[in-house]
């Protein structure tokens, strides 16, 4: 019987997925553990809106959980010691330096987590593979833990249970997946797993799969998943040339249903943590076993992806004359999508470095991301004189709070992040206030067209050749 579960990495996945397991197996008692000491702080905010991932409905469980069999600490070595089930949900960036930089997963913060479990845990412990991994990283997983099970009398298992959650709808992709994967060797294991998640979701979408299918699945999901935003944002660029609307096409195509109506929305690129970072590690792989076309095939999804973003920096300053010296853009958006404070791979760094280094005056308005992060991920403090090797003609950023005020005088807006207040905008009002001409770019489909060109605004949407 599973009485303690520890999860190493207290981050987008391992916070909300323990706090949903937590909820629903009120006999097992959940450690979140991780080694950042400020995250863990937040996570044990007294101010519930305050905790360190934005997610809606978060909140509420972690209120319900927390202090009763959900606990947030940086002690993985007593909560390790104790726990019957370890998942592994720490980050697994891409690597930087070395042999498969710039494509293959660094997996350092795997690897210390295995050494940390071997070095912990007592009796017999299952440990599963919560992040998003390549092929065969159990193989690693095991042999590091095997090479300790002599000496402390300790055994264990490995299995791989990947996370599909999306972001900004993560809470109730836990409580109602469309299937939980489960991959493993050890039949004994996977029941006990099974067993835990069925105490919330319906048997049928439990699906068992040798350890290295669940591996490469996650990744093919992701891959996939991707490859259709390339696919219709490439589509996109083909009805804006020749008078065609990438949303009549969309629906035209989605309703068949071998399509599939779905992630069919173009948009300024994908982002997020993932999708890029895995796509690469698939390359990765497929070039390490020496299938490169099929390398070539995935690295094209990626190449499309940035080649769409820059398409759209360029159209902007295309529409403004050619120069962005000395002119107001207003950004709505920094997320990479609405209901999450995530920037991490936002359409809005590459597009603000572009018009930044065009000389542009940002005006950033985002309801969830802080300036701190924009300045990070920008690289440039907020106001500041920029990097003068890198923007020639003085191109700056600020954080806006009140999207009317920032308006004033300005030349441009862009929307970004299909955040809903965006599309409530009072467009009349925003115009009387715009330097003309002005213009509106909606890369996200959210405005309406008429009310935006009614008020006397010169207005761009993605995908629109009309
Ligand atoms: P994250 O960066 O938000 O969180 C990872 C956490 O692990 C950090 O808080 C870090 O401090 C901690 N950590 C790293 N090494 C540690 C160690 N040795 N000991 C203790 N703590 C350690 O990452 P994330 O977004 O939660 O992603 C985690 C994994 O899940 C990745 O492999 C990712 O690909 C995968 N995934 C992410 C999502 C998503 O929506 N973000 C969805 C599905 C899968
Ligand atoms: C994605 C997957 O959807 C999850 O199943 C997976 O678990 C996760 O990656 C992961 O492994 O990290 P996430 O990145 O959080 O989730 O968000 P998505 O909803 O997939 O959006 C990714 C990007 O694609 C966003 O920038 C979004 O705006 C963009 N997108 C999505 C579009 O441009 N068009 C669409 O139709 C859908």
């Amino acid at each position: 019987m599973i009485k303690n579960i520890c999860c190493i990495g207290a981050g987008y996945v391992g916070g909300p997925t323990m706090a949903v397991i937590a909820d629903n197996c009120p006999n097992i008692q959940v450690n979140v553990v991780d080694n950042n000491i400020l995250r863990i702080k937040q996570w044990n905010t007294k101010d519930f809106s305050k905790l360190p991932i934005y997610e809606p409905g978060l909140g509420e469980i972690v209120k319900r959980c927390r202090g009763k069999n959900l606990h947030f600490s940086n002690d993985l070595e007593h909560n390790i010691q104790r726990a019957d089930i370890v998942f592994i949900s720490v980050n697994t960036p891409t690597k930087k330096y070395g042999f498969g930089a710039g494509k293959a997963s660094n997996l350092k913060y795997v690897e210390e987590c295995a050494r940390q479990v071997a070095k912990f845990a007592e009796g017999h412990t299952i440990v599963v593979e919560k992040s998003t991994l390549p092929v065969r990283t159990a193989e690693a997983i095991k042999s590091i833990l095997e090479a300790s099970q002599n000496k402390n009398l300790s055994t264990f298992d490995v299995l791989s249970n990947p996370e599909f959650l999306a972001e900004g709808s993560a809470i109730n992709d836990l409580i109602n997946p469309e299937r939980v994967l489960i991959g493993g060797d050890n039949i004994d294991s996977i029941s006990i797993l099974n067993e835990i998640y069925s105490q919330w979701v319906p048997k049928n979408k439990i699906l068992n799969t040798n350890i290295w299918s669940s591996e490469l699945a996650k990744l093919t999901a992701n891959a996939f998943l991707a490859q259709r935003i390339s696919s219709i944002n490439s589509i996109g660029a083909i009805c804006e040339a020749t008078g065609a609307d990438i949303r009549e096409v969309s629906r035209a195509i989605g309703s068949d249903s071998r399509i599939g109506s779905k992630f069919l929305d173009a948009g300024p690129g994908f982002g997020g943590s993932c999708f890029k970072k895995d796509i690469l590690n698939l390359v990765y792989l497929a070039e390490y076993y020496g299938l490169k076309e099929v390398a070539d095939f995935w690295n094209s999804v990626v190449l499309v992806n940035n080649w769409h973003q820059q398409r759209i920096s360029k159209l902007i300053t295309k529409k403004l004359f050619g120069s962005l010296s000395n002119k107001k853009i207003i950004m709505l958006g920094f997320a990479f999508k609405a209901n999450t404070n995530d920037t991490r791979e936002s359409a809005a760094i590459g597009i603000s470095k572009d018009l930044l280094a065009e000389g542009a005056f940002l005006h950033i308005h985002d309801p969830k991301v802080n300036p701190d992060q924009i300045a990070n991920d920008l690289g440039i403090p907020q106001n500041e004189a920029n990097n003068k090797e890198i923007f020639s003609e003085e191109g700056r950023w600020y954080f806006v709070k009140d999207i009317y005020e920032a308006v004033k005088g300005a030349d441009a807006i862009l929307v970004i992040t299909e955040w809903e207040i965006y599309s409530k905008i009072d467009w009349l009002k925003v115009s009387k206030l715009m330097r003309k001409p002005s213009w509106v770019f909606d890369s996200r489909s959210i405005l309406i067209p008429e009310k935006v060109k009614e008020s006397g605004l010169n207005f761009w949407r993605i995908g629109d050749g009309s």
